[in-house]
């Protein structure tokens, strides 16, 4: 179905207990489970590997939707579709071969998809749409949770939004989504929200679910 989708990025969940924390936010009604990798080279941050997703894959009962901030990603793609990515997105300044790494994805059984920084222009992805399952437009800079959002992207998201026209692409938005930013994204066009802080503040699973609530309210 086509109806938005939240997915709680865990980059703001309590790493020493990840598994109860997947539960805890599927229990509390999220469409999908957002896994942010960072390399500390494409990004300055440094996360988690294939091994984590892995870990976590027997706890996610929805979709395991993995956020690849790596460059090479190409020598890593097998692990991660081994580990249990649904969804995994690259970006589109990681490397030359975008076609090829995208059909590559697909080739390894899991669903394509593509993000695309603050400052790349949407031309970018323009012929590979007939590759991809999934567009993923950064609403801060990626490496870190907790960044505000930044308003000059939602033009951005009503361009692609036009630019997918009917293909079946997911349009999902990553960075600063609350419950003031949502309704931004999805009035530009966004079905599917990705929000790390404004999910796992307060750290108790009933406060996930008012999170989650909020911004599907919102
Ligand atoms: C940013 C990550 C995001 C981030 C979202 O580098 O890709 O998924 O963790 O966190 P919030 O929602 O706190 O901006
Ligand atoms: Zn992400």
């Amino acid at each position: 179905d086509r109806s938005i989708k939240i997915a709680p990025s865990i980059l703001s969940a309590d790493f020493a207990r990840l598994g109860e924390e997947v539960q805890a936010i599927e229990a509390q009604g999220c469409d999908w489970v957002h896994v942010d990798v960072m390399d500390g080279h494409f990004v300055p941050n440094i996360t988690i590997g294939p091994n984590v997703v892995k870990a976590i894959r027997p706890h996610v009962k929805t979709v395991m939707d993995v956020h690849l901030m790596i460059a090479p990603a190409d020598p890593y793609l097998e692990a991660f579709a081994k580990a249990g990515s649904d969804i995994i997105t690259i970006h589109a300044e990681a490397g030359p071969h975008l076609d090829r790494s995208l059909d590559y994805i697909r080739s390894l059984g899991c669903k394509a998809g593509v993000s695309l920084n603050p400052s790349t222009p949407e031309s970018a992805i323009e012929y590979v749409l007939d590759r991809l399952d999934l567009i993923l437009v950064m609403t801060v800079n990626p490496g870190f949770g907790g960044q505000s959002f930044l308003q000059s992207q939602v033009e951005k998201i009503g361009r692609i939004r036009k630019m997918i026209g009917d293909r079946p692409i997911w349009l999902e938005v990553d960075g600063g989504v609350t419950p003031d930013t949502a309704p931004l994204c999805a009035a530009a066009g966004a079905d599917a929200l990705v929000a790390g802080s404004a999910v796992f503040k307060g750290g108790t699973p009933e406060d996930y679910g008012r999170n989650i609530a909020a911004i599907r309210s919102a």
